[in-house]
């Protein structure tokens, strides 16, 4: 898998050097490129925004800057993430669809935004998805794509050394995951449930089950009543 990334603070993903990701790069399984957006403007000051049209608060991201940039790394065969707060909800499924995809392109807006033409345009030629992270408000998609980069590349066959893992947890099958625990057996007064020490695996499997519903109903009801 290819992923790029187009951002006017390229040094903000140094950090996917490190850990799962920074191994799977050094493998060669996944590939990965930074590229600064300011590359991509021609005058004296490399503007990257300017004022919006119809008035109000803040700046918008100039279309040309983006033209150039994504021009120069999409091909018919990409999908164009764009990370904003007005998107469709981000979820393990979108994590799912995406790990299985050859090229990912993350355009990461500052400031109020991007000229909604960048979308516009790219729409008619490539897949494109505009997707939120949660509905709070940050920055700029900066740390969006560092979020999705993470549950995407961990699906990505031969990143997460023990695929079994991905299987049994919060979210694989639309329930919260169950607890865990570990050795000692008592700790500070706090005993681990017995059935798990039983070595009955269907007795397990079943407490596993039951704890996953009654958290999904105390924490995330609305996981179990969609519509
Ligand atoms: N950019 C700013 N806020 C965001 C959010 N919640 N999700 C994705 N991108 C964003």
């Amino acid at each position: 898998m290819r992923l790029d990334i187009v951002t006017i603070f390229p040094e903000f993903f140094g950090v996917l050097d490190v850990s799962l990701l920074g191994r799977a790069r050094a493998a060669g399984v996944i590939e990965v490129g930074v590229h600064d957006l300011r590359d991509h403007t021609h005058d004296r000051h490399r503007t990257v925004d300017d004022t919006p049209y119809g008035g109000g608060a803040g700046m918008v991201m100039k279309p040309e800057p983006w033209g150039e940039a994504l021009d120069a790394l999409l091909t018919p065969r990409s999908v164009l993430i764009v990370p904003s707060p007005a998107g469709h909800p981000f979820t393990q499924r979108q994590a799912r669809e995406l790990a299985v995809r050859e090229h990912l392109v993350f355009a990461c807006g500052r400031y109020e935004g991007i000229d909604q033409r960048v979308v516009d345009h790219y729409s008619e030629r490539t897949e494109v998805r505009v997707l939120s992270i949660g509905d709070y408000v940050l920055n700029g998609g900066e740390v969006a794509t560092m979020a999705m980069i993470e549950a995407i590349a961990r699906l990505v066959p031969g990143v997460v050394g023990n695929p079994e893992s991905l299987t049994e947890e919060s979210h694989e099958d639309g329930l919260l995951e169950y607890p865990s625990y570990t050795k000692p057996a008592s700790w500070r007064g706090l005993e681990v449930p017995p059935v798990l020490l039983s070595g009955n695996h269907g007795a397990v499997a079943d407490w596993r089950r039951e704890q996953q519903l009654a958290r999904t109903r105390a924490i995330r009801p609305d996981l179990i009543e969609k519509p």
